[in-house]
Formats: C-alpha cells, sequence, structure tokens
C-alpha cells in the first residue's frame, strides 16, 4: 500500500512502514500545500503533522485512504468526523512525549517566574553592569500553588515536577476528582483565583476555545502567570496582550499560539511575554518514539487491526 509523510521524521518510522511491505513516500521539508494535498487524496495512509490541516473535502477526496496517522498528541487538526463517517482510522501518539512537554512547561514556569528572557535579552544586548540587589527580581517557585487545568498524562507528570520545586497543587479537570490523586480539585473559578501559577494541559476542541480569556485574567492574581503548551486557541490572545500590558497578570509562559505560525504582535513586544516556538515534543528521543508509534498505527491499521493508539 502507499503510505505518504507530510515530512521527514527522526528514526524507525519509515523503516518500519516498509519492513511491513508499503511503499513509503516522504515529502520535502519544503514541499507546498498543494503537492501535499496531491499525494494526501493519493494515499492509502497519511502520517500527519499538526501544523497539517485535514479538513472534510481532503478527506473525501481520499477514495483509498484507510488512516491518518497524526504525528501528535493533539488531534485538532484532523476532522474527526469526516474520517468516522467514511470508515477512516485515526491514531495519534499520545504517552511518548509527556515528559518532554511536562519539561517544557516547567521550564516556562521557572523562565516566567524568574525572568530568564528578560535576563537574557539585557546580557545579550551588553547592558549587565554588574549584580545588583534591586532589579530583575521574579518570584520564588516554593511555597507557590501550581493550577493544573486538564490533569491528564501531561498535566500530572508536571505536577510531579513542580512538586519537587516546593509547589502546591490544586487541578480542575473536565471528567472532575481524581479519586487517586491526593491534589485538591477546584472548581475553575476557584483555581483561577488560588493559584499564583495556572498551567494549560487540555486538548483544544469547540469546547475548549478561548476558556482562558478576560474574564478568567481578571480572576486570576495580579502576580500570577499563565502557561501554555497545549494549544493556542485555548487563550484569547488579545485578551492575553492587554492583561500582560495592563499588568492584570504578571507574566505569560507560551509555547503555542492563536494563530500559528503567526505569533500575535503585542507578545513580542512584552517583556513579561515569554516565549517559544511550539517544542514541547522536540527532543530526539521523543521524535523517534513517535515516528514508531505513527508507523505502528498505519501498520495495524493496514494489517485490519485495531491499533493501541486508536483516536475513538
Ligand atoms: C504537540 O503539540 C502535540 O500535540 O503532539
Ligand atoms: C495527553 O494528555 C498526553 O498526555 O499524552
Amino acid at each position: 500500500m502507499k503510505i505518504t509523510l507530510s515530512r521527514p521524521v527522526y528514526g524507525r518510522c519509515v523503516q518500519m512502514l516498509e519492513k511491513a511491505g508499503h511503499t513509503v513516500n516522504v515529502l520535502d521539508e519544503n514541499r507546498q500545500l498543494e503537492a501535499f494535498r496531491k499525494e494526501f487524496v493519493n494515499s492509502d495512509a497519511v502520517i500527519t503533522m499538526l501544523s497539517d490541516v485535514i479538513d472534510a473535502s481532503l478527506i473525501e477526496n481520499a477514495r483509498n485512504l484507510k488512516v491518518v496517522s497524526n504525528y501528535a498528541v493533539g488531534f485538532n487538526n484532523i476532522d474527526i468526523a469526516t474520517c468516522k463517517r467514511l470508515g477512516i482510522a485515526v491514531t495519534n501518539t499520545p504517552d511518548v512525549l509527556t515528559d518532554a512537554t511536562a519539561d517544557i512547561a516547567m521550564t516556562l514556569i521557572l523562565m516566567s517566574m524568574r525572568r530568564i528572557q528578560e535576563g537574557q535579552k539585557q546580557l545579550f544586548s551588553g547592558q549587565f553592569s554588574g549584580w545588583r540587589p534591586i532589579g530583575l527580581v521574579g518570584y520564588d517557585l516554593a511555597g507557590k500553588t501550581l493550577g493544573i487545568v486538564g490533569m491528564g498524562r501531561i498535566g500530572k507528570a508536571v505536577a510531579k515536577r513542580a512538586e519537587s520545586f516546593g509547589m502546591k497543587i490544586v487541578y480542575c479537570s473536565r471528567s472532575g476528582v481524581k479519586p487517586e490523586l491526593m491534589w485538591p480539585c477546584l472548581s475553575m473559578s476557584g483555581l483561577l483565583s488560588e493559584s499564583d501559577v495556572v498551567s494549560l494541559h487540555l486538548p483544544y476542541s469547540s469546547e475548549t476555545k478561548h476558556l482562558i480569556g478576560e474574564k478568567e485574567f481578571k480572576m486570576m492574581k495580579k502576580t500570577g502567570v499563565l502557561i501554555n503548551t497545549a494549544r493556542g486557541p485555548i487563550v484569547d490572545e488579545n485578551a492575553l496582550v492587554e492583561a500582560l500590558e495592563k499588568g492584570t497578570i504578571f507574566s505569560a509562559g507560551l509555547d503555542v499560539y492563536e494563530n500559528e505560525p503567526a505569533v500575535h504582535p503585542g507578545l513580542l513586544k512584552l517583556p513579561n511575554a515569554v516565549l517559544l516556538p511550539h517544542m514541547g515534543s522536540s527532543t530526539l528521543e521523543t521524535r523517534e518514539r513517535m515516528g514508531a508509534l505513527a508507523a505502528k498505527g498505519v501498520i495495524e491499521v493496514l494489517a485490519g487491526n485495531k491499533p493501541e493508539n486508536l483516536v475513538e
């Protein structure tokens, strides 16, 4: 069968697919959208990236398509309902990127609380004039409360890390209290007003669009920090820029943006916006595991089996 990879990936992905007897077509890093769409509709299986928009018209034109294997844990880039209606399986890459993403969330917490990006900017622009007791002061992590919104695998992994820095953990979750966890489960408004840091770890869907906006920023502490390593549109970016400008909250650490790859120009100007280019899963080991899991999903579906990473 013909399998298209939307972009080159690290590791054994291609090898695994070829070993299973498939013909693999890896598109170029610089390929245009049209080239991708043309290959997509002529494939039996496609390994897609979170930046590929897989909409109904594309799916409906892909007559031979049996599986869309998303090289990501999130799958909001794919029209799942259309795939279901047409009997096309969708798989993702959960678990394998949990630690890498939690590490990036922790990095952003540290950077935002301790003003690391501002300090680096000063140093690189020649403005470090020696140690001083005043200036570039941030906040301690120890003793502060971290509110985790969305207590799945990544949320739990961030909570564990933050606890070792002396932070107290509270969470809120769509599925309610998780009896296996000792941390307090709060309402969204309770979490926003009690937390010093609010970190988002939930999937993006129409229900979570702009979950954090003007009203929510007002409920947070003036010293509060917002961390987003999940998906950009969960946060109303215009409202965030305003909250950071006006000092409604202290700072924000972002790995994802509302209109990726565009970054709100207001964010780029703000000293208290700590910004990374969507690199939560970007370690070699994680990317290799993602490739292997993406290949496994395709191989299982094409062999008539139900893969473990099927999106249901
Ligand atoms: C990254 O954002 C992912 O969903 O894997
Ligand atoms: C999602 O929450 C994942 O962790 O892998």
